[in-house]
């Protein structure tokens, strides 16, 4: 089964996964366009672009221990994941900065003060800055050691992200603790103790 699911993405080229993962946005403007998006649009469009973010940032946080875990190979493809969160996160802020807050400072300012889970949820956006900057073969090539440790930004950015998400319900729901564990659990399986474990078993020789 694994075999067969490696055997499908290494068919699956670069670019179908761009192109995949603008469907989302694609809906987005479809339902803007024809007046399906709901009776408070800007809500509705700050909301989407964040749980795709969500998505993005969880399934590229999700990549590795798959590989390690079950020998799910979709290694090729978490550039192009990494990319796509970065994109949406980003759009889920112009979305707030332009159409939640028309385009003014002072009043941007006043809603961070006010509501302190966007300042995690910027936060969480600055630390994507450099990850999606030195995304490129040629920053992996400069970079190289500095390249991994750098890339260590995305944890505390999914945290910070999943925080964000979760302090903005008014009251966590089934689906925000069940985010909130998945990523917990991601992040864990990240610890060098616990990751070292995951590959040796999965690693192990079969016997009999
Ligand atoms: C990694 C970064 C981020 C992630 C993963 C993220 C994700 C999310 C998610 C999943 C939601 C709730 C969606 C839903 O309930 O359907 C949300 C809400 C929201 N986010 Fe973010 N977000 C991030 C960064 C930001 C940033 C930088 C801003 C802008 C300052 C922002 C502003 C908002 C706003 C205004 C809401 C709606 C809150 C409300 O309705 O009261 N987020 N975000």
């Amino acid at each position: 089964m694994i075999e067969a699911l490696n055997s499908a993405a290494r068919r699956v080229p670069g670019w179908a996964v761009y192109a995949l993962g603008l469907v989302p946005l694609a809906w987005i403007v479809w339902l803007v366009l024809n007046g399906g998006i709901g009776v408070d649009p800007v809500k509705a469009i700050e909301h989407r672009l964040g749980k795709v973010a969500l998505w993005f940032l969880v399934g590229g946080l999700a990549i590795t221990p798959a590989r390690r875990g079950l020998g799910l190979n979709l290694l090729r493809f978490r550039r192009a994941v990494g990319l796509l969160a970065f994109l949406y996160v980003a759009l889920h802020l112009v979305a707030w900065f332009w159409l939640d807050m028309a385009l003014l400072w002072a009043q941007a300012a006043g809603d961070l003060i006010k509501r302190p889970y966007l300042l995690m949820g910027i936060t969480a956006f600055l630390l994507m800055i450099p990850l999606a900057l030195t995304s490129n073969d040629a920053s992996i090539r400069r970079l190289r050691a500095s390249w991994r440790r750098l890339h260590w930004l995305v944890y505390p950015a999914v945290a910070l992200g999943g925080l964000h998400y979760l302090w903005q319900m008014k009251v966590i729901t089934a689906e925000g603790w069940i985010w909130a564990a998945v990523i917990a659990g991601l992040l864990v399986m990240r610890l060098p103790g616990v990751n070292r474990g995951v590959t040796r078993r999965v690693n192990r020789p079969r016997t009999g």
